[in-house]
C-alpha cells in the first residue's frame, strides 16, 4: 500500500500544490490514486472547489459534491486558523481517535497510491493535547515534508525534522518546492539541507519546470 502523509514546514507551503500535482502525474500513467484532507479549517459552504478538499478532488477528476467532502474532509470548520483554534470557534473540537481511526480507514482502501494532506505544519496544535506529528505518528503512515527555499527554510525544516523524529514518525522525502523571488538558491538549498537531514531523500520542486520533481517524488512514493 502507497500511503503517504503530505505534512509541511508551515501554511502555504505547497502542500495541497504538490499533492495534485502527484495525483494528476500517478492519473496520467493510467493510476487511481486516492486523497484526503481530513482536517480542513477556513471552508467556506458556498465555495467548497475553491477549497484544500475541492482542490484535490479537481485532481483526481472527481466532483466536488457533498458526499464526496464528506468522504474526505469530515472535520471542516469556517474560521482560517489553528484546527484546535476553529473548532473552539463552532464550540466543537476535534476527537483525536476518531481522526486516527478515519485516517487509518481511509489509507487501507483498496487503492495503490493515497496521500492524505495534513493542516498547517508539523507542530500544529489539534486539540490540547496533541499535534500534526502525534496523527502522523498514531496513524502510521509515512510522511512527505514540504519545504520551501526562503532564507530561513533550513532551520525550518531540519526542526521540522527533528520534531517528527521525535514521535517516530517516518520521514519518506523532504520536498523541497523553490519558494517564489527567493533571494537564496533552490540548488544551494539542497546542498546544505542535504548536510543535515540524515540521508533523507530531498527533491527539488522547480518553479518553472516542476514535472521532473513530481515525476521522482512519485516514483519514491510509489
Ligand atoms: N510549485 C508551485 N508552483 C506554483 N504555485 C505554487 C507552488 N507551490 C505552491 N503554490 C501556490 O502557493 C499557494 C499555497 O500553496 P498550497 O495551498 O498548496 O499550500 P498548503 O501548504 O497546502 O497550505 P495550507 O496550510 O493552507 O493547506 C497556492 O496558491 C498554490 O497554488
Ligand atoms: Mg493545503
Amino acid at each position: 500500500m502507497g500511503a503517504n502523509f503530505i505534512t509541511g514546514t508551515g501554511t502555504d507551503i505547497g502542500k495541497t500544490w504538490l499533492a495534485c500535482a502527484l495525483l494528476r502525474h500517478w492519473r496520467t500513467q493510467g493510476l487511481r490514486p486516492a486523497a484526503f484532507k481530513p482536517v480542513l479549517s477556513g471552508f467556506d459552504p458556498d465555495q467548497p472547489g475553491a477549497s484544500d478538499a475541492g482542490a484535490l478532488l479537481a485532481a483526481l477528476g472527481r466532483e466536488v459534491s457533498a458526499t464526496a467532502l464528506d468522504a474526505i474532509a469530515p472535520w471542516r470548520y469556517a474560521a482560517p486558523l489553528s484546527p484546535d483554534m476553529a473548532a473552539a470557534g463552532e464550540g466543537r473540537s476535534i476527537d483525536f481517535a476518531e481522526l486516527v481511526a478515519f485516517t487509518r480507514r481511509s489509507v487501507s482502501a483498496d487503492y495503490r497510491q493515497i496521500l492524505v494532506e495534513g493542516v498547517g505544519g508539523v507542530m500544529v496544535p489539534l486539540d490540547d493535547s496533541h499535534t500534526v506529528r502525534d496523527w502522523i505518528a498514531a496513524s502510521g503512515l509515512p510522511c512527505v515534508l514540504v519545504t520551501g527555499s526562503y532564507l530561513g527554510s533550513l532551520s525550518h525544516a531540519l526542526t521540522a525534522l527533528e520534531a517528527l523524529a521525535k514521535v517516530g514518525a517516518g520521514v519518506t522525502a523532504i520536498a523541497v518546492n523553490e519558494t517564489a523571488g527567493s533571494t537564496v538558491g533552490l540548488a544551494a538549498t539542497l546542498q546544505s539541507l542535504a548536510r543535515h537531514a540524515g540521508g533523507v531523500p530531498l527533491v527539488a520542486i522547480e518553479r518553472s519546470s516542476p514535472q521532473a520533481g513530481i515525476a521522482r517524488l512519485a516514483g519514491l512514493l510509489c
